[in-house]
């Protein structure tokens, strides 16, 4: 009998996409709802032929070289800085990620965060639940305001540019940086390209939109929150290493800037010593793409995604297309 190829799901993931994959595959899932250890994930990939992984997991040399049989990897996120891409092209493994389906979940986030932050949401909530509340007061939770300030977006590929977008209720002027012209912001948000210290000079929000890289990693440390305005409030759906985290704490306790937003973080899970002190924050741990939609639609594409290197098609988010 003709034996199937075998898939490995390094985690649960909506059941839709690993339904697309059981179709054709013989599909094996991480029992546990964790992270597999190195030593446990290395152990599981040995006969996979194709590896539906996450940003949490580490795939490089030394994964390739445990899974011999390896014909593709499909990580479940749009972001793919936990595999190297180089090393897989050697190798001529295709590997994918899932863009698109998760652009408004994560701009919504990026407000969500802006709002919370600016208008105290979490300490307010929490001195109701406290039932301490004593009535109605002139001068409690004075926020920042938001219609009419300046936005600044640090990137504007999909998502910056989607949450840029959505700032034209709030009649807010937007300026960006990046390395190319964004013509949508231009003609729909009159948004202005400035280099990244006008933008930090003159930014009252400034949102992080910028994948990880050499060039992006501690973009945001002691230096960049000087520059800042000290009413300025700092949101960050992209990855925590843009963030010098250490300083950003320091600034948040001098004032330096008046808040942060903040979905992601420099060593996931963990948060730098004094940022969970910092009242003028709002954390979240990593969900700006949990939506029932995204999240669903990120384990169809990843599961397409996975299908397609196995059947020697070319996937549609291939991310290193030139091996193929
Ligand atoms: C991504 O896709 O890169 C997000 O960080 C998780 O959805």
């Amino acid at each position: 009998m003709e034996t199937k190829p075998k898939i490995y799901i390094t985690r649960k993931i909506p059941q839709a996409g690993i339904d697309l994959l059981s179709e054709k595959y013989d599909v094996e899932v991480n029992p546990n709802d964790r992270v597999l250890s190195r030593e446990e994930l290395l152990s599981a990939v040995k006969s996979a032929d194709g590896v539906l992984c996450l940003l949490t997991d580490k795939i490089d040399a030394e994964f390739y070289d445990a899974a011999p049989k390896l014909r593709g990897v499909a990580n479940y996120a749009v972001g793919y800085d936990n595999i190297d891409v180089p090393e897989a092209s050697r190798r001529g493994i295709p590997v994918s990620n899932t863009p698109g389906v998760l652009t408004d979940a994560t701009a919504e986030m990026a407000w969500t965060l802006l709002f919370s932050v600016a208008r105290r949401v979490i300490e307010s909530d929490g001195l109701m639940r406290s039932g301490n509340w004593g009535g109605w007061g002139p001068l409690q939770f004075i926020g920042g305001d938001v219609s009419g300030k300046t936005l600044g977006v640090v990137g504007t590929g999909r998502i910056g540019t989607a949450m840029a977008l959505k700032s034209t209720g709030f009649n807010m002027p937007v300026l960006y940086t990046d390395v190319v012209e964004n013509k949508v912001l231009d003609d729909k948000c009159n948004a202005r390209k400035v280099d990244f210290d006008t933008l930090l000079a003159e930014s009252d929000f400034v949102s992080i939109h910028v994948p990880l890289m050499d060039s992006t990693r501690h973009l945001f440390n002691a230096e960049t929150f000087k520059k800042m305005k000290n009413t300025a409030y700092l949101i960050n759906t992209s990855r925590g290493p843009v963030i010098n985290e250490a300083d950003l704490v320091e600034a948040l306790k001098k004032d330096e800037i008046a808040g942060a937003g903040l979905d992601v973080y420099e060593n996931e899970p963990k948060m730098v010593p004094g940022l969970a002190e910092c009242v003028n924050t709002v954390l979240t741990p990593h969900t700006a793409s949990a939506t029932e939609d995204a999240r669903t639609n990120m384990a169809l594409k990843a599961a397409r995604n996975l299908s397609a290197m196995i059947e020697g098609t070319t996937p549609p988010d291939c991310v290193n297309s030139e091996i193929l």
